[in-house]
């Protein structure tokens, strides 16, 4: 797949356009989850709000510990994929080891990667919190290699960070 910017909303390749387009995002997200604190309502408009709107994303969904071992599949858009992840396994797993967000630029390169799509070339997971406590992973992934760097690790940890807000709110 070829990425042309022309087919997009906003243009990726700069750091200030991506910025510019977090800024819309969070507006966005605070008013689509403005007095709901419903966790499927909101983790599920979440998704689509950032898939439909960012170029380049075959997948965007979340993942979350039901035990403390086990990532299971949480609200998504995108193909089917994966239902269960163990922690510690895949780009996910070693999100919720680290507990901070992971950029992988070629999947092929990354150890262990769990491949749910072939197309998948990029991935960007991102921890949920609640608490202080983890709690699950938001996961991007693109067709297109290096699609995600450190401004989209630090604009979807800004709208994770919204998300959460509802959580304890
Ligand atoms: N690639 C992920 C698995 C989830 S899917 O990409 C939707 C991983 O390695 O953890």
């Amino acid at each position: 797949m070829t990425f042309h910017l022309s087919e997009t909303a906003y243009g990726t390749d700069t750091p200030e356009a991506k910025q510019t387009m977090y800024a819309d995002l969070r507006s966005q997200l605070t008013g689509l989850v403005h007095g709901e604190t419903d966790w499927i309502a909101n983790t599920a408009n979440f998704s689509s709000l950032v898939f439909n709107t960012m170029p380049g994303l075959n997948w965007a969904g979340f993942y979350f510990l039901k035990t403390q071992d086990e990532l299971v599949l949480g609200p998504f858009q995108g193909k089917p994929a994966c239902i269960r992840i163990k922690r510690g396994r895949g780009v996910c797993g070693t999100t919720v080891e680290k507990g901070e967000a992971i950029v992988v630029a070629d999947v092929h390169e990354f150890p262990g990667h769990i491949a749910c799509d072939v197309n998948s070339r990029s991935e960007l997971v991102v921890p949920v919190f609640a608490k202080g406590e983890i709690i699950g992973v938001f996961d991007l992934d693109s067709p297109l290699p290096n699609r995600f760097d450190a401004v989209d690790a630090e604009g979807i940890g800004s709208l994770v960070k919204i998300l959460e807000q509802t959580l304890e709110s």
